[in-house]
């Protein structure tokens, strides 16, 4: 068809031509308009809207000087990309952090009234880093008197300044409830090979807790992007969960999330053990963090990644923009002979995507468009698989073998741009796999192992779409739905 219409094409018939430089912008996962994404952040809920900024570069594809690009939603399924709302100035670029609403006005930047949501970010000055500094990441504030739609940066920035440590950066801020019942804010900041808490009551002046992480948990790379969170264990206890991205170092070569379940008090976090644990198993998760200020009665820890690795994702086959974020997911607690484990499951909001929906009686089907949900029940958790296939022969093949769940990837089209990327990606399951849901976008795939016991995450770049599920054998029940 495009051929056809190359000599005398109408305005008409351009318009409805396949886009190929855009086969691979995901249908219901967020991407920038234009140009290049990486990390969520200040991800907030206010007056009905969920926030989302991100590292952002609109001039280029490839990672440069850092702004918080900025989208809107109201159900986390359709966003809207709005204005940048902060742009690098003399102190750097802004790299990542989060955001608070402030309703008592602690930080006096708004008013009683009318309380100002605050970013905290870091500052990241490349001319210091360029001269051999250590102390070119200091953390900044901005705030917004207009519920997120403009930000001001704070006239007396930075907050924090770099005590001589390179990697010092990406501060997440929540609010607790001291044993006094007073309102203290917590940051939690990635520094170097640990993270360090820091209390403030106004935002602005911060004093240093306490730290975590030196020789416990994955160092085989820097520490980044940490996010601390209460949470309800099965039995009703409070535990809190540590969540620190790594790079390189992951489970699959690259960038990946791991996570800590202990408790936590007076700036002291005391993990349950020290075993390393993946909040997903797959290369292209990284730098999730979760959502501040949502409503109690939502009652859920809600959270989006960066769905890419640093290890290819500036030179994946997309041009005018490069990544996705994840799917949101539900964070939360579950137990396996005796351990506290996390999970994460496609945010409840996910099912108002569905459309049609076929139940599949023989093993194969064709699929309705390139936005499709797989449901299926495991009926022989020694060994179960199922293949992804288009016209051209390419494959993304889905399995539970010998304990191992894998995501084989070697041979789902484009691969060429980079060594590793062609891989059989596995992570261990000991207990019993019971359902598989798998969400798949024009270049991605998620695999969620009993609603998101085991999670693996992965991009693809199949040269066609895939057109064909064949279930070789172990799932029954099997349902297709149409997301598009
Ligand atoms: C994580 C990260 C952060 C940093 C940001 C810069 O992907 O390296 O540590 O703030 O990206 O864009």
């Amino acid at each position: 068809m495009v051929s056809l219409c190359i000599l005398s094409c109408t305005q008409q018939e351009i318009k409805f031509m396949p886009n190929t430089l855009e086969q691979f912008r995901p249908g219901y996962h967020f991407t920038p308009d234009i140009g290049w994404m990486n990390d969520p952040n200040g991800l907030i809920y206010i007056d009905g809207e969920y926030h989302l900024f991100f590292q952002h570069y609109p001039d280029s594809t490839v990672w440069g000087p850092m702004h918080w690009g900025h989208a809107v939603s109201k159900d986390l399924l359709n966003w809207e990309e709005l204005p940048i709302a902060l742009f690098p100035d003399s102190l750097g670029y802004i790299f990542s952090g989060s955001a608070v609403y402030d309703v008592e006005n602690s930080s006096e930047l708004g008013t009683k009234e009318n309380p100002p949501l605050v970013a905290i970010f870091t500052y990241h000055n490349p001319l210091q880093e360029k001269a051999g500094a250590l102390n070119f990441q200091t953390q900044g504030l901005a705030y917004s008197v207009d519920k997120g739609k403009t930000w001001s940066k704070y006239a007396a920035n930075p907050v924090i300044l770099n005590p001589g440590i390179r990697d010092f950066r990406d501060p997440k801020v929540t609010q607790i409830t001291k044993k006094d019942g007073k309102k203290s804010w917590l940051m939690t900041l990635a520094v170097k090979d640990k993270v360090q808490f820091y209390e403030s009551s106004n935002l602005k002046n911060w004093s240093l807790l306490g730290e975590f992480g030196k020789g416990i948990g994955a160092h085989g790379g820097v520490w980044e992007c940490p996010d601390l969170i209460p949470m309800k264990a099965p039995d009703g206890s409070e535990k809190w969960v540590l969540l620190v991205s790594i790079n390189p170092g992951g489970p699959q070569k690259g960038s990946a999330t791991q996570y800590f379940i202990g408790d936590f008090k007076q700036g002291v976090f005391t993990p349950d053990d020290t075993m390393i644990r993946w909040l997903d198993y797959g290369p292209d998760n990284y730098a999730g963090v979760t959502w501040s200020n949502l409503p109690s009665e939502q009652d859920r820890n809600l959270w989006i990644g960066w769905m890419s690795n640093w290890d290819y994702a500036q030179v994946v086959p997309t041009s005018k923009w490069r990544s996705a974020l994840t799917l949101p997911r539900e964070v939360s607690l579950f137990e396996v002979d005796g351990t506290l484990l996390l999970k994460s499951t496609p945010a409840r909001e996910l099912v108002q995507l569905r459309k049609t929906s076929y139940t599949i009686s023989n093993n194969e089907s064709l699929l309705p468009s390139t936005s499709v949900e797989i449901l299926a029940e495991v009926s022989n958790d020694t060994q179960f698989s199922l293949t992804l296939s288009n016209e051209l022969g390419e494959e993304l093949v889905i399995s539970k073998e010998m304990g191992l769940v894998t995501l084989d990837r070697r041979k789902s089209g484009k691969t060429d741009f980079n060594r590793d990327f062609a891989a059989a990606l596995s992570a261990p399951m000991s207990w019993e796999a019971e359902s598989i849901r798998i969400f798949l976008d024009a270049s991605s795939v998620e695999l969620f192992v009993n609603e998101g016991e085991l999670v693996l995450t992965a991009i693809l770049f199949p040269a066609t779409p895939w057109k064909k599920v064949k279930f070789n054998q172990g799932l029954d029940a099997i349902k297709i739905v149409d997301l598009q």
